[in-house]
Order: C-alpha cells, then structure tokens, then sequence
C-alpha cells in the first residue's frame, strides 16, 4: 500500500482512509468519489517546509496547485504557513476566495493571459515567473498602470532531460517552457527583464518534470542554474537573489514506483539544498531565496477515488473488463499517460488477489480504462473499487466528458469525512447552456 500510515485494512476487512471506512464512506457519500487524507497532506507540507527551514533557513515552500485545486486545500496551505504556485487565472480566483495571502502567491503559465496578469497584479501576488517578451512587456505597463513594481523571475530551461513520460518533461531542449541556457535566449531575456522599470528581476525558477525519483536530475539542474546565474553575475551583473527549483518528486502508484517516506522526502530535499550549497561555494555567489513547488508529492498518495463495480465482460481467453460508474472523465491518467495503479476492493481488502484485470470506465470510448492488468480478487457488481494514489491530477484534469458528472471530493479527518467539493447536478451541466431564439 502506499508508503505512509493513512491507507490500512481495519477488523471487518475494509480498506480504511485517513481512519474512515472506505465501504462506509461509498455508502454514505456515494460513488464514484474522492477522498483525500487531510493528516496526509499536513504531513507532507511540514515535511518540505521544516526541512528547508531547518537545513538551509532562507526559502518557501510552494504547493503546486495544479494538482488538486479548490478552496479547502489553499485554507490548509494558508494554515501551514507555506505559499502556493497557480497557473491560471482560475487558481489564483480559488486561491483568492480561500483568503491565501496574495504575498506568497507565485504565478506559473507559458502564455498568461493578458486578463489573467491585470488580475495577478490587482491581486497583488507576491511574484510572476516570465516566459514570454509579450509577457515581461504586459506586467510592466500593467505594474506602471498601478504605480508598482512587480517582482519576476525568469523561467529558463537548464537542458537536463530527466526519466520520466515526455508528456511531462518540461526541460529538455525542445520545450514550450522556459529560455534556454544553452542557446543565450535566457542571457537576452534577463537583460530585458533588467531594463523594465516596473518589474524588479529577482532571479530564476527551472521545473524539469513531474514524477522523476532520480536525484541526479535534480541536482544537475541546480549545478547548471547555479552556473548560469554566476554568468550573469560577470556579464551583466546581476546576482540573482531567489531560486526557484520547481516541483517533480515522484510517488507510489504501483510496485515498480519507488515508496518514499517522509524521511525519504526530506533526504531528496536536503540533497537539493546540499547541491545549492555546494555550488554556491564553489562560484561565490550568496545563497539565494530557494523556492520549492511540490504538487503530486503533496496530494498524490493523500488520494484514492472509490468505485462501485457494475457491468463484468470476461471474453474468454483474452481478458476480463471489470466496469465502474466512473472512467476518464475523472481519471484521464491512464488514456494520457499509461499511467499505472494500483486497486484494492475496499469492501474485501484482506481477500487475496486472484485475477489480471482491466479496469473499464463509463465512456463511449474503448480507449477509456482506468488501467490494465490490475491485481484484484474476483470482483462481483456491487463491490466498491478503490484506486490508490489519485489524489493529485486527477480532480484537477477531470471532465464533464460525455455529460457525465464530476465526482465530489471528501476530506478524512480523524475518521470524519466532509465535501470540500460538493458533488455536481445534472442542472450544473445544462447552466451556460443557451438555445438561440431561431432554435427555438
Ligand atoms: N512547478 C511547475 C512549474 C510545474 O510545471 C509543475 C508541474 C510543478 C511545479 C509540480 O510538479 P509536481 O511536484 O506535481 O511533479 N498532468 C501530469 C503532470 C503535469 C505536471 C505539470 N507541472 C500528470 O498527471 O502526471
């Protein structure tokens, strides 16, 4: 099971969340549903946020809310003193809503919008990483606009390919993301932002992907952005003062992900801060403001989504479906990435799996599956399904795909489970719909 305390099979043989009893919860909440471990995410929030504090002392931990945006996970990133990334005009709104101070809000995007920057700058969000000229161009006339000036970064590509899906590889050379290093585009680039007089150039942010365990990616990108901003310093000098190093640190989904503890995050963080250490000695350069953006890391194994199991298809000799009430409208992970999880039959979790089966959605599409090859005992229509670690990009990438409904979302606390997202109506679906009168 997942490499923290929350998941565990209680007396009756039910798989148990966070203390809450997942057959209970699919009876009381209904399918299909996610639920999200609140001591989970506390947990892995501290552990980023006190190792930093303690190993290195000058930085902020930001929650990457791509993975699981809605007011309540802002409010417990505000209680636990850290600051959060969006990426659209539509997080910062949820992120506005939950009172989460505007100072320690950074702004992600390759192309904001210029809707999406007057806003941030009404907000008045702590700091907006550039990735266009068009973009350095609108904040600055919208900061003179106000009578400000606005703190950037830079967002550039430091080349390190790391392993992981090339959907989700943002650093390599060939990328929408960033300004290389390699091809002088982020030297430019920073001489640009240098010569606004309504931005204040703090320094630079690189992410080079998502689900990466390899920490020598992590580190070569740190030596490459410690490197870049030593040049800087010589050629144009400008020492940067914060370094954001992004997010990517993997998680448990199935047996051939490494599990990590706590522990074992705080070690992957401290060899980061080891490696700023070390190049900063070796360049004199001060230490920067080291900002960190972990998302999935955060929510992902905090997550599982419950199913009820309907339709069964055993087509002899090929493979088994097992069909739930849900699909890619709330998990599209496996049709985008093959993505691989692990299930467990919340109802006879102790029972022994038995079976390889593949884990059909609703949708009117072969391709919509929640995996393949998926261990479970002999699933019987009515069994409610579980799938672990979802708690992050999944909510955040579901859709209304064939009309279906959004599932809601609960959070566990001491056993209890409450909505932090309140499940979807039909009316919901048909509200901005319009019949133009010569339809009618
Ligand atoms: N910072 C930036 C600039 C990012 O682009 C991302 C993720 C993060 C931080 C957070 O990375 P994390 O700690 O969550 O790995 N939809 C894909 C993942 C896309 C990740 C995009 N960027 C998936 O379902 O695997």
């Amino acid at each position: 099971m997942n490499a923290r305390k929350s998941l565990k099979v209680n007396g009756k043989g039910h798989l148990e969340i966070g203390g809450a009893d997942c057959a209970e919860l699919a009876k009381q909440f209904g399918t299909p549903l996610y639920v999200l471990d609140e001591a989970h995410i506390r947990a892995m929030m501290r552990i980023y946020r006190d190792t930093l504090e303690r190993e290195y002392g000058n930085g902020i931990v930001l929650y990457a809310s791509k993975a699981f945006s809605c007011t309540a996970i802002y409010a417990i990133a505000k209680q636990e003193n850290i600051g959060v990334d969006v990426v659209s005009g539509g997080e910062l709104f949820t992120a506005m809503k939950a009172g989460f101070p505007a100072e320690r809000i950074f702004m992600h995007g390759n192309n904001k919008l210029p809707n999406e920057i007057a806003y941030a700058l009404d907000c008045k969000v702590g700091t907006i990483v550039v990735d266009a000229y068009s973009e350095a161009d609108l904040i600055d006339d919208e900061a003179q606009k106000r009578g400000m000036i606005q703190d950037v970064l830079l967002r550039i590509n430091p080349g390190v390919e790391a392993h992981t899906h090339a959907y989700i590889q943002t650093a390599k050379t060939d990328s929408k993301f960033g300004f290389s290093i390699s091809d002088g585009t982020a030297e430019k680039m920073t001489e640009y932002l240098l010569s606004k007089k309504n931005l204040r150039m703090r320094g630079y942010h690189c992410h080079i992907g998502s689900q990466i365990f390899e920490k020598q990616s992590f580190v070569l990108a740190v030596e490459k952005s410690l490197k870049f901003i030593s040049e800087m310093k010589d050629s144009l000098e400008f020492e940067a003062d914060t370094l954001n190093l992004g997010g990517g640190f993997g998680i448990w989904y199935n047996d051939e992900d490494v599990k990590t503890d706590l522990d074992g995050y705080a070690d992957s963080l401290r060899t980061l801060l080891d490696a700023v250490k070390t190049g900063c000695a070796h360049y004199g350069l001060q230490l920067p403001r080291i900002a960190l953006e972990p998302g999935r890391s955060i929510v992902g194994e905090a997550g599982i989504t419950l199913y009820t199991v309907g339709a069964i298809k055993n087509i002899p000799n090929v493979k088994k479906y097992i069909a739930v009430d849900g699909g890619m409208f709330d998990n599209p992970r496996y049709c985008l990435y093959q993505a691989k999880y692990t299930a467990v039959l919340a109802n006879r979790a102790n029972e022994t799996p038995c079976e390889y089966v593949s884990v059909a959605g609703k949708c009117c599409e072969s391709g919509d599956l929640i995996g393949v090859n998926m261990n479970l005992p002999e699933a019987r229509t009515g069994d409610v399904l579980a799938v672990l670690s979802t708690g992050a990009y999944n909510y955040s990438m579901a859709s209304n795909y064939n009309r279906n409904l959004i599932p809601p979302v609960v959070l566990v606390k001491n056993g209890k489970a409450e909505y932090i997202v309140r499940p979807q109506t039909y009316e919901d679906l048909t509200r901005n719909d319009i019949i133009p009168e010569y339809l009618k």
